[in-house]
Order: C-alpha cells, then sequence, then structure tokens
C-alpha cells in the first residue's frame, strides 16, 4: 500500500470507486490507470437489494462479480443475465465449491448473514454484510474472531459514517461548536417492505432493518452507548406480502429508543415500518431534519435522511441563524458499501465503518428488546473507538 493511496480524502476516495466506471463508459473523463487487481467477488441473495448493489460494482473498477448465488435459482439467473455474470448458483456450499473468489457479499434475509458469513469466513472469504451481521453480539463478535484468526475481513451495512454529512457534524462536535452537547434525536420509518415476509418474523423487525441507520449514526456521532431503554410495539399485526399472502408480525414494527452515551448525553430513537411518507420512499425527497443535535451553545440539523443526506444546518451562540453547510455528496451514495470495502482491499486504505461499531450496534438493537421484554434499563458491554474522524 502506498502512502498517496493514504492520503486520499474522503472525496476522493468515494469518487474513485463510484465514478471511475461511469465515466469511461461515458467518455466523460480520460480512463484513469487501471487499479493493481480486481477483487474476485462472489453475490449472495439476488432479491431486490442486489437491483441496487449491482450497478454500483459492475461500474467498481476494484470488483470483478465472479458468482451470484439464491435458493431461489431463477434470481441468481436473471441478475446474472442482467449484469453478465459468468456463474450463479443456487445454494452457498455450489457457489464455495465453484468458480473461485475472495469476497462475498451478503444481501440475503436478516436471519440468514449469521450463518452464511460464518461460512464464508471459514472457507477463507472476506465478507461484507447487509445488517444485521449476526443476530447477537456474541455470535457476531465470534464471526470477528474468526475473521481476525484467518487474516480476513468483516464489514457490514450501513455506511452512514462515510457521507460527507457525517463528517461536517462530526467534525463541528469535536471541534466543540455545540458547547456542551445535550440531546440528539433521530427518526426514520416508511411503511414497510411488502415483498418479502422476514421483515416481521423472529430475527427482522424494524430496528435491525430502519432504526439499525440512525443507531448506527447517533453513536458514531455522540460516542458508544452505555445503556439503553426501549419501548417496542406492534402496530399492524398482519400484513400482506407478495406471493405468500397474509401473514403475521411477530417482531416491532414500532420502536423508541432511549440512548445514554454515559457523558450526559442521552439520545433518542424513533423508527419503524408504520410512517406515513408523502415522497414514498425516496430518498432525494425527504427534506426535513431527521437528525437533530443541541447543545448548550448550538444546533445541528440534518437535512434528509442519514443513507441519503442532503445537507446540515448549523446555528450557534456566535451565528444564531440557521446556515446550510455540506451540500454536496461528494460521490457517496449508500449502496457503494461493497464496493468501498473491495478498494480496501486493493488498495489498504480503511473505511470509517468499523464491524467493532456494528456490533455494538447489534447489541443495542438486543439490548432495546430486553428493555421491553423486562421493563429494565439495559447495561451495554461492547465499545468501538470513537470519535470517527475522517
Ligand atoms: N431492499 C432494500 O431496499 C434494502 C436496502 C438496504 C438494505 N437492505 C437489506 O438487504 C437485505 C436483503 O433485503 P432485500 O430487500 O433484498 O430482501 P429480498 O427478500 O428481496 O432478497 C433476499 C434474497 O435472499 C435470498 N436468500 C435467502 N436466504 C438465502 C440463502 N440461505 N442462500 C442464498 N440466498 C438466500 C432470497 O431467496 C431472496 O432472493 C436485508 O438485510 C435488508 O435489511 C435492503
Amino acid at each position: 500500500m502506498s502512502m498517496s493511496s493514504h492520503n486520499l480524502n474522503r472525496r476522493e476516495f468515494a469518487r474513485t470507486t463510484l465514478l471511475t466506471g461511469a465515466a469511461i463508459a461515458s467518455g466523460v473523463l480520460a480512463v484513469p490507470a487501471a487499479p493493481e487487481k480486481r477483487v474476485r467477488t462472489g453475490l449472495i441473495g439476488c432479491g431486490s437489494v442486489s437491483g441496487a448493489y449491482l450497478p454500483v460494482l459492475s461500474k467498481c473498477p476494484f470488483v470483478e462479480v465472479v458468482s451470484l448465488c439464491d435458493i431461489r435459482p431463477e434470481r441468481a439467473r436473471k441478475r446474472a443475465a442482467e449484469f453478465n455474470v459468468a456463474n450463479h448458483y443456487p445454494h452457498i456450499d455450489q457457489m464455495l465449491a465453484g468458480e473461485p473468489f475472495e469476497f462475498l457479499i451478503n444481501l440475503t434475509d436478516m436471519q440468514e448473514h449469521e450463518h452464511l458469513n460464518r461460512q464464508a469466513l471459514e472457507a477463507g472469504k472476506h465478507v461484507w454484510s447487509e445488517k444485521p451481521i449476526a443476530n447477537s453480539l456474541g455470535a457476531g463478535q465470534e464471526l470477528l474472531r474468526i475473521a481476525k484468526q484467518k487474516n480476513r475481513r468483516l464489514w457490514g451495512a450501513p455506511i452512514t459514517a462515510q457521507s460527507p454529512q457525517f463528517a461536517f457534524m462530526a467534525r463541528t462536535l469535536a471541534q466543540g461548536a455545540l458547547g456542551r452537547v445535550a440531546a440528539a434525536h433521530a427518526d426514520y420509518g416508511h411503511e414497510g417492505p411488502n415483498w418479502s415476509s422476514f421483515f416481521y418474523e423472529k430475527g427482522g423487525g424494524s430496528m435491525p432493518d430502519l432504526a439499525v441507520y440512525n443507531i448506527t449514526s447517533l453513536t458514531g456521532l455522540l460516542g458508544p452507548a452505555k445503556h439503553v431503554t426501549a419501548m417496542l410495539s406492534i402496530v399492524t399485526p398482519e400484513r400482506e406480502i407478495t406471493e405468500k399472502g397474509r401473514i403475521k408480525v411477530t417482531e416491532e414494527d414500532n420502536a423508541q429508543v432511549l440512548l445514554d452515551h454515559g457523558t450526559g448525553v442521552i439520545s433518542h430513537v424513533q423508527s419503524g415500518f408504520n410512517y406515513f411518507n408523502p415522497h414514498g420512499h425516496d430518498g432525494s425527497g425527504e427534506k426535513r431534519h431527521t437528525i437533530t443535535v443541541v447543545g448548550s451553545d448550538g444546533f445541528l440539523g440534518l437535512v434528509g435522511y442519514d443513507w441519503a443526506p442532503q445537507g446540515v444546518d448549523l446555528a450557534t451562540k456566535e451565528k444564531p441563524k440557521l446556515e446550510r453547510h455540506a451540500t454536496d455528496a461528494e460521490g457517496y451514495i449508500w449502496q457503494q458499501g461493497a464496493a468501498l470495502a473491495a478498494e480496501c482491499l486493493v488498495t489498504g486504505k480503511e473505511l470509517l465503518v468499523t464491524p467493532e461499531q456494528a456490533l455494538h450496534v447489534l447489541e443495542i438493537i438486543t439490548a432495546a428488546r430486553e428493555s421491553q421484554e423486562t421493563g429494565r434499563r439495559i447495561a451495554l458491554t461492547s465499545t468501538f473507538k470513537w470519535p470517527i474522524l475522517s
């Protein structure tokens, strides 16, 4: 790894990975130097979100997608034809025994991640997993132990800490511009997916699917949490799912989670699958502050969702009129996590996203469930390196 690759700033990092392919394709820019190598990549889970990942991966100069897998073989076959991938398999065993690859991208049902991630790590693959990395903190820590033992990398979505808006907020907080920070609020919801039942079944729920973004952002901005108190409920007990019909909802579809960051700062996440949204679920349509942070001397408001942020409003005692900052996405999009991870594998750069933080967020989610069941405030044991500054 060269010093120059480490000296690239976040803007250059995201732009290299994302835009090189697009630039070559459109002929707008001169063809950049070819990367040292492409990571031979296998992708498992060819459902909805694969349609968001594969266009980015197929343009990424650090990735060669060599195989796809889905237990519904027609889905893997369809994506292979669509994205010109040479091999597709109906089961991970066949995928691992088939065309050789180094890096697995796991986009399966939330309940499947843990065992597939473990199988891939044990087979010596690097892993990028959609959230959650595992179903419990203990199982996730075991995955990280296997990864370290095998000298392989493990990463998990979401990548909210990679956005320039997160960077602006983290920097502003670190500079002390808000004075004594007291409180933060984050909210994110939509009306709930209708294409798969796993979102509503054991191991699913609105917290690992949606609140996970806000919990990642708030712990990233304010530090690891020490205690969790939560109230969870089911607002819609039955749902209509495509190709399946009516199903029972057994996991929370409505969550209010309070975090004590141990420094006097208390934050709150509100999230669920019953949130009317006048603009559907289009990230660019959301213009509200979905995250706010307040202190004795100032206020920060993130404009739009933390996975598709549009800017940050800041007011301080010196400049009390809200001013908008960080309106340039700088190449950041939420779909780019696995492509950024592949860039790390090739160049030796590091992401701001860490498995330790993903595991801390997972512990918060399981502790929120324990708090709901017991009516108690739950102490957390995990932590991660903080602050997250680029
Ligand atoms: N859909 C989105 O917009 C979106 C956005 C961000 C993150 N995610 C996350 O991505 C993951 C997948 O969500 P989705 O919406 O794409 O679901 P989906 O149901 O559309 O797709 C999941 C696919 O995984 C396959 N699968 C399940 N178990 C498997 C196994 N053991 N081996 C191989 N294939 C298997 C299923 O057959 C299905 O095709 C979830 O963790 C979700 O939280 C989804």
